[in-house]
């Protein structure tokens, strides 16, 4: 088999003259995914060790025994795996996995809900749209994680999700998620992964704009740690807390 070439993410900010992001991000974040997504789940697999160490963070501080019902919501889940998929394996989660990309979505019914019904069933509700337009019942959530996806909502809507993403955690809950290292106020790439319809959009505050905003949100950082990723990329990677006495 060839060899395939791993074009590099390259997070520098392309559009240095704006910041307004296009107007129909949102539809064409979807579009994309729903066309690459099979080749970005098969090129990504090499971030799974990463996910899965800061995962385990979260996992070591969350009760694993049946008695405990654990409720967890993931944004931008992908095809769910490792992580919904890692999720799924311990019976007292109970998994909301959300994605904007229906191609995806569909990815992971077929991986975790399969016919006729096994483990995992009965423990994941599966939610297509924009994350940011999600809504939930304050302090639903013991959990909240997004991996590699609030970094494809432009800036002000970060902040906007973390804002949703504090109401919605149980006092004492967690939030794990990724972010870009570097301050980018929008990267617009037309190709990504070297797909025809590969357009894709990130944006970012930056490691020390993010965790300024996480804390503004009222999350108490626990673990931040920079990381280079396998395609010469830096995220920050934040495990913090909602208060036990926050409403
Ligand atoms: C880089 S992939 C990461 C997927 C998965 N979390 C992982 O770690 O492999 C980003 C995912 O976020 C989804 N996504 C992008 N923008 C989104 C939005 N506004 N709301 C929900 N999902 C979104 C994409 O469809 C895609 O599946």
């Amino acid at each position: 088999m060839a060899e395939q070439t791993v074009p590099p993410l390259d997070l520098q900010p392309l559009n240095t003259n704006t910041n307004d992001p296009p107007t129909d991000l949102k539809s064409r974040m979807k579009a994309s995914y729903d066309a690459i997504a099979p080749r970005y789940n098969e090129w990504t697999i090499p971030h799974s060790t990463t996910r899965l160490h800061y995962l385990n963070q979260l996992l070591g501080r969350l009760p694993i025994t049946t008695t405990v019902p654990v409720s967890v919501l993931e944004l931008g889940c992908g095809y769910g795996v490792p992580v919904t998929q890692e999720l799924l394996s311990h019976p007292n989660f109970s998994v909301t996995a959300n994605d904007i990309s229906s191609a995806q979505l569909a990815l992971a019914r077929a991986r975790l809900l399969p016919d006729p019904p096994g483990p995992g069933h009965g423990q994941l509700t599966l939610l297509e749209g924009d994350m940011l337009a999600l809504d939930f019942t304050p302090a639903t959530f013991d959990a909240v994680v997004g991996m590699y996806s609030i970094i494809h909502l432009p800036r002000s809507e970060q902040v906007d999700m973390l804002s949703k993403i504090v109401a919605w955690l149980k006092p004492g809950g967690w939030l794990l998620a990724n972010f870009a290292a570097e301050e980018l106020p929008e990267r617009e790439v037309q190709n990504w992964l070297e797909e025809e319809k590969g357009w894709m959009f990130w944006s970012g505050w930056g490691s020390q704009g993010t965790m300024e905003k996480v804390r503004e949100a009222g999350l108490e950082v626990v673990v931040q740690e920079t990381v280079e990723d396998a395609v010469d990329v830096k995220f920050l990677w934040i495990l913090a807390r909602k208060s036990d006495s926050s409403k």
